[in-house]
């Protein structure tokens, strides 16, 4: 995968933009304080599989990259730009430092409107420890 594509990371840093500065136009136009995402970072691990500017903007295309190649052609095996090997797994990579979406993952995606249907059929860790589903 071509990580610093000009053709994808352009329409990824638009969007960023608007997340950053979102919170300081819409003051602006409504007045008051906004609600602004708290994420919640794991204590224990230092970087994401890919450096956080980059998973910021490019994490939809990622996973989607990640399914297409776990479905279609049975690779599992990512390798990061740092050279960093990582299974290609929703559950059991990203929600393994992840651990509780809605202190991370929806935290942004309620904020920016976002809605998904990944949960529908995979599971996180936090949900598992929890018996739910
Ligand atoms: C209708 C059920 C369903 C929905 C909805 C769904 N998936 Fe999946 N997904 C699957 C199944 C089944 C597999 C194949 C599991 C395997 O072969 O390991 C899979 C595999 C994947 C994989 C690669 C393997 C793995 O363990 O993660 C990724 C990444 C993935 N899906 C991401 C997503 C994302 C992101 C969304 C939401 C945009 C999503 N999926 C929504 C059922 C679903
Ligand atoms: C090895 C643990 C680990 C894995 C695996 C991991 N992350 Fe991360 N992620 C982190 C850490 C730590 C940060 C914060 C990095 C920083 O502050 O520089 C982060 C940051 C992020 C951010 C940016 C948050 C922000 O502040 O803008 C997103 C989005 C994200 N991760 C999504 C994902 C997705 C999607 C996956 C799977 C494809 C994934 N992460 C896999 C540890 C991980
Ligand atoms: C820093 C904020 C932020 C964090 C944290 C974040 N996302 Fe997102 N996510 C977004 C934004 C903004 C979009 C919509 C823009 C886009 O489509 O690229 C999005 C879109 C997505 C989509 C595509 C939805 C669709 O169907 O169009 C998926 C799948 C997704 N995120 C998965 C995750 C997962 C899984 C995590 C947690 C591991 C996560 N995201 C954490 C901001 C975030």
């Amino acid at each position: 995968m071509a990580l610093y594509d000009g053709k994808k990371i352009i329409p990824g840093l638009i969007i960023f933009l608007g997340l950053v500065s979102y919170p300081i136009w819409h003051n602006t136009v409504s007045g008051k304080t906004s609600y602004v995402p708290k994420l919640e970072i794991p204590k224990d691990k230092k970087e994401c599989i890919e450096p956080k500017a980059y998973i910021r903007v490019n994490h939809k295309e990622l996973l989607e990259d990640w399914r297409f190649s776990v479905v279609r052609s049975g690779v599992r095996t990512y390798q990061a730009s740092n050279q960093k090997r990582y299974t290609m797994s929703l559950n059991r990579t990203c929600m393994e430092c992840h651990r509780d979406r809605t202190k991370f993952c929806d935290q942004c995606h309620n904020y920016m409107g976002v809605t998904n249907k990944c949960w529908d059929c995979h599971l996180y860790p936090k949900e598992m420890e929890k018996g739910a589903k």
